[in-house]
C-alpha cells in the first residue's frame, strides 16, 4: 500500500510542535490519526480541528515513560482502525544544560522519554507489525545525532541511540518493516520549554528566533517517507535550516 490516504498513523507527541503539525498534516491528506500525549487538554483541541474538517482521529492521555500507556495507544488505534500502519516515536524533551551542573534528574528524563519511549514503541507497535505482515517506525533523532556540542552531550547521545536503534530495528526486520529516521534541526515548537538551564535556554531561544523552520517543514519530510510505496524504505531524513551550520 502506498500513499498516505487510509493508512492508521500513531503519533506520540502529538500535543505541539512537530507532532502537531504532523497529525494535521497526514490527516488533511487522508490518514486515521491516533495522537498520544500527556497533556490531554491539547489534544482534545487538536482532535476537535481534525474532526472538523472531516478527518479521522482518536486520542489518549499517553506518558512514553509508562510502557503500559504507550502499548495502550497502539492498541486504541488498532481496536478504532483495524491495523496500525505506522508508528511515529515522536515525543522527546531537551532539557540541555552543562555536564559540570549535575542536572541528573533532566538526563534521567531525556534518557526515560528520548530512549526509553522510543524503546516502549518499539515493543508496543513490533508485535503488531509481525503479524499483520507490514509496518513502518518513523523514529525522531536530531541534526545532535550527528554533531555533539558543548550542553548538548546527554540530549546528543540520547537521539545517537535513537539512530542506532532505529539501524538494528531496521536489519532485524528481514525486509518486511520499513524504518525511517527524521534528524530535525532547529525548528520553532515548544521545545525550548523543556529547558531548564535558563543560560542555555536564552541561547536556544534566540537561535530559533533567528533561523528556526515551521514544523510542517519537518511534517512534510515525515509524508514523503510514508507514502513511498511498501518497497521503498527511506531510511533518514536530515531537515535543517538552510542558516544552520
Ligand atoms: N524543535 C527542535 O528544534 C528539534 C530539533 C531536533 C529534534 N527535535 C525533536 O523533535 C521531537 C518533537 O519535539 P518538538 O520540537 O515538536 O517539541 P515540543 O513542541 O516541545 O513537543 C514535544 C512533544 O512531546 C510530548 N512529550 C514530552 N514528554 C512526554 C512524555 N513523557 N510522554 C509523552 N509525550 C511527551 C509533548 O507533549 P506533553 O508535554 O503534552 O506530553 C509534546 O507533544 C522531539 O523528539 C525532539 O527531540 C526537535
Amino acid at each position: 500500500m502506498s500513499g498516505i490516504k487510509g493508512k492508521v498513523v500513531v503519533i506520540t507527541g502529538a500535543s505541539s510542535g512537530i507532532g502537531e503539525a504532523t497529525a494535521l498534516l497526514l490527516a488533511e491528506r487522508g490518514a486515521k490519526v491516533v495522537l498520544g500525549a500527556r497533556g490531554l487538554g491539547r489534544l482534545v483541541a487538536l482532535a476537535d480541528r481534525i474532526t472538523d474538517v472531516g478527518g479521522k482521529v482518536a486520542f489518549a492521555g499517553t506518558d512514553v515513560r509508562r510502557r503500559d500507556d504507550v502499548a495502550a495507544l497502539v492498541k486504541l488505534a488498532s481496536e478504532r482502525f483495524g491495523k496500525v500502519d505506522v508508528l511515529v516515536n515522536n515525543a522527546g524533551i531537551g532539557p540541555i544544560s552543562p555536564l559540570d551542573e549535575l542536572q541528573v534528574e533532566d538526563w534521567e528524563d531525556m534518557i526515560d522519554i528520548n530512549i526509553k519511549g522510543v524503546l516502549y514503541g518499539i515493543a508496543a507497535a513490533l508485535p503488531v507489525f509481525r503479524s499483520q505482515g507490514f509496518g513502518h517506525f518513523v523514529n525522531t533523532a536530531s541534526t545532535a545525532a550527528f554533531r555533539v556540542v558543548p550542553n548538548m552531550a546527554v540530549y546528543a547521545g540520547t537521539k545517537m541511540a535513537v539512530r542506532a536503534i532505529s539501524e538494528g530495528l531496521r536489519l532485524e526486520a528481514d525486509g518486511k518493516l520499513r524504518v525511517t529516521i527524521i534528524s530535525p534541526g532547529f525548528t520553532r515548537t515548544n521545545f525550548a520549554d523543556s529547558m531548564t538551564d535558563p543560560g542555555v535556554k536564552a541561547q536556544i531561544v534566540a537561535s530559533m528566533e533567528s533561523m528556526a523552520i515551521p514544523p510542517d517543514a519537518i511534517a512534510r519530510a515525515i509524508a514523503f517517507a510514508i507514502e513511498q510505496p511498501a518497497d521503498v524504505d527511506v531510511g533518514e531524513i536530515v531537515v535543517r535550516p538552510t542558516a544552520q551550520a
